[in-house]
């Protein structure tokens, strides 16, 4: 018996599924935690538990302690780097080619989405194997990454942070009115891995709601959104989402 083949999915949620027009996905860190990437708000192993988020993810902090905060994402890169998609973002990639049409929103920075095949993904939070000018806002590529300060920009000498958003500033405004469009159009949003407490990526499930879809939440500790239209489906996105969409579909 397979993995997939033990795990029960509720018989609503396949017809949703399987009857949707069109389908969002919105994902966040817990996606990609049985790819060995931490989360961020779990007691315990996620990152903001071990580290304070205004020392390390602010423009502020960047200002303060440039090497401190280059040499922290210096760390998660490598992480990012070793770390490779696994079912729950493959699923994703099958799921696309299944339904009329299919949308990725992803609040994560890992590009494991891209990396495990999906097109098009609204990445709301940046990449953090980009970097860019925190001056003139240039990608810079060719830089020294490894080096213990923030490398200088090839164009203009200010130095190169992360390509992701931070703390206290506003995201990428095409990939927010893509989110957002994507969100009014669904018939069902799958939201994965994320614990919505970060806006305005959280004020999707609402919107999306308002425009009558129906929403499955996939995590072991699903969110409680009082409404009926809110299904959880409780349990790891490597085991639950390749064994929804194979409920719906049949295997890969
Ligand atoms: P959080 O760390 O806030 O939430 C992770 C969620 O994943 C929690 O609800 C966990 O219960 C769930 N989870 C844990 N293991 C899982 C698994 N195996 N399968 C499915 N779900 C699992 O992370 P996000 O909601 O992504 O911002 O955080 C949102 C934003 O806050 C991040 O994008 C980041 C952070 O500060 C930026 O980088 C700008």
């Amino acid at each position: 018996m397979s993995v997939a083949a033990a795990v029960v999915i509720p018989p609503e949620q396949i017809v949703l599924l399987r009857e949707a027009q069109h389908v969002v996905a919105l994902t966040g860190a817990g996606i990609s935690k049985e790819s060995g990437l931490p989360t961020f708000r779990e007691a315990q192993t996620g990152l903001w538990s071990q580290y304070r988020p205004e020392e390390l993810a602010t423009p502020e902090a960047f200002a303060r302690q440039p090497d401190l905060v280059w040499q922290w994402y210096t760390w998660r890169r490598a992480l990012v780097r070793q770390a490779a998609p696994n079912p729950a973002h493959y699923a994703l990639v099958e799921l696309a080619g299944r339904v009329p049409s299919f949308s990725l929103i992803t609040q994560n920075v890992d590009s494991l989405h891209r990396r495990a095949g999906s097109r098009d993904v609204i990445e709301l939070h940046g990449d953090i194997l980009r970097s860019r000018c925190s001056s003139c806002h240039a990608i810079a590529t060719d830089i020294d990454e490894a080096s213990p300060s923030p490398p200088p920009c090839p164009q203009c000498g200010a130095p190169v942070r992360p390509d992701v958003v931070w703390f206290g500033e506003t995201l990428p405004d095409d990939a927010l009115q893509a989110a957002f469009n994507a969100a009014r159009s669904a018939d069902l949003l799958l939201v994965i891995g994320t614990s919505l407490q970060v806006q305005p990526a959280a004020g999707i499930v609402p919107l999306a709601l308002q425009a009558g879809a129906s929403v499955i939440d996939i995590n072991p500790e699903p969110a409680i959104i009082p409404d009926e239209r809110v299904h959880t489906l409780a349990g790891p996105a490597a085991k639950m989402l390749p064994a929804l969409v194979s409920a719906a579909f049949g295997p890969a």
